[in-house]
């Protein structure tokens, strides 16, 4: 554990979005269950509010047990002496209708308030959401088409349909879209925008340092800090790049991604990229060494004796190189220590003229392909700031915004 903590973020309040989550008589209703849950899962404050059919396609009492507190039903009026469509619309940063029926987007796009989802509708002031899922015909239908355009027209997010296999056995346009991406779509739009415009490159994962056709030195980052990283980044607005060695991850969608193996790919990618960049962020696990030589074709296992000795070479150190090279960018390393974190971290910062060093505790196999982190970030003018213990996201959340507000970094 880092011996100085100067200042603990409250972590929710980095990442909360209070969101609506209404639910209406869809076939797709059952897929908002896990919806819900995704979103809980990326700190979102959900409360659930059911149209006048939802509950025939999924359980008030199974919504119930799994989200206590939080689960209106249509005809719910009254809560703590004030009008629920009132103080819901007042609380919510965003509604999110998913599935939204036909029925409901007509409601909504001919301002009819009939139930406490279609009321709160009318009073909120937040963005709203909606996913359509229905039928094709349906969906293409003259009527419903007009509904959607009025409703686009008036600035309600449409986030889908989309196409595949339906309810009713046909194949088309109408299901509902992947609940992950409602997820994504939900957080990206209420991230506040603190790094618009700013071009960020960020490099993950590890490095393979080839031996032969066969073998590679490599080492155990799963690349999910840094791709936690990149994906917060473009939410923040910014143009992101990740440059990044062999993972198991999916890449982020919405940046420019390129793909590496070795170092010294990574380094050539990052040079040709970075030019541009007002912030280089290097999460990647960089192999210090290489194989002297490569061996074109397969080391044979030797019988004549137990050794086998392996030459490496020093890779280039591709921060550091970065930064004598282009000044001006801001640059943030991370190190993996399992010891002394000050003291290497401002060795760091030193030797590598960085402006921030962000330190992961590693020690005992803390962080490797975890979906948590705890970091220490050390800044060149002595700030120090403890993020702690925390899902990836949320790390990679008060990470950019602390250093969104760092004066050097704002500096024209
Ligand atoms: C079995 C069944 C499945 C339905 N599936 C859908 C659907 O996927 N999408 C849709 O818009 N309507 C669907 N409907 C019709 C709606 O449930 C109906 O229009 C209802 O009035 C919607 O009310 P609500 O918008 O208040 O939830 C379905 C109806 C039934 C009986």
């Amino acid at each position: 554990m880092y011996r100085f903590i100067l200042k603990n973020y409250n972590l929710k309040f980095i990442m909360s979005i209070r969101v609506i989550l209404g639910i209406t008589g869809s076939i797709a209703a059952y897929k908002a269950i896990d919806l819900a849950k995704i979103l809980c899962r990326s700190s979102c404050d959900v409360r659930i509010v059911l149209s006048k059919t939802a509950h025939n396609f999924v359980s008030i009492l199974t919504l119930k047990s799994l989200f206590p507190k939080k689960v209106y039903e249509y005809s719910d009026t009254i809560e703590n002496g004030e009008m629920l469509h009132i103080s819901l619309a007042k609380t919510s940063d965003v509604v999110l209708i998913a599935p939204a029926s036909a029925n409901t987007i007509s409601k909504l796009a001919n301002g009819v308030a009939d139930c406490l989802l279609s009321t709160l509708c009318l009073a909120s002031r937040s963005a709203i959401v909606c996913v359509p899922a229905m039928n094709e015909g349906m969906w293409k239908n003259a009527f419903v088409q007009r509904n959607v355009e009025i409703l686009q027209k008036n600035g309600v997010h449409i986030l889908g349909p989309v196409d595949g296999e339906q309810a009713c056995g046909s194949t088309g346009i109408g299901r509902m879209a992947d609940i992950s991406d409602i997820a994504s779509y939900i957080i990206q739009l209420q991230t506040p925008k603190l790094l618009l415009s700013k071009k960020v490159v960020i490099t993950a994962g590890p490095t393979r340092e080839k031996i032969d056709p066969v073998r590679f030195l490599s080492n155990y980052s799963s690349g999910k800090m840094g791709y936690a990283i990149a994906e917060v980044a473009r939410n923040m607005g910014a143009d992101v790049t990740l440059i990044s060695g062999v993972t198991s991850l999916n890449t982020p969608l919405g940046i420019n991604f390129i793909s590496v193996d070795s170092a010294s790919d990574m380094l050539n990618a990052v040079d040709k990229e970075v030019h541009k960049a007002d912030i280089y962020i290097g999460v990647a696990a960089v192999s210090d060494y290489k194989p002297e030589s490569y061996s074109a074709q397969k080391i044979k296992k030797q019988d004549n004796t137990d050794v086998m000795k392996l030459n490496l070479e020093k890779n280039v150190d591709i921060i550091r190189y970065i930064k004598e090279k282009y000044p001006k960018i801001f640059c943030v390393g991370f190190a993996a220590e399992t010891n002394d974190f000050e003291k290497y971290g401002l060795q760091k910062i030193k030797s590598k003229h960085l402006d921030v060093v962000a330190i992961n505790d590693v020690s005992d196999n803390k962080v490797f392909n975890s979906d948590c982190n705890e970091i220490l970030l050390l800044t060149k003018n002595g700030q120090s700031f403890h993020i702690p213990h925390a899902t990836k996201d949320i790390v990679a959340a008060a990470l950019l915004k602390y250093i969104s507000a760092l004066s050097e970094f704002s500096a024209p």
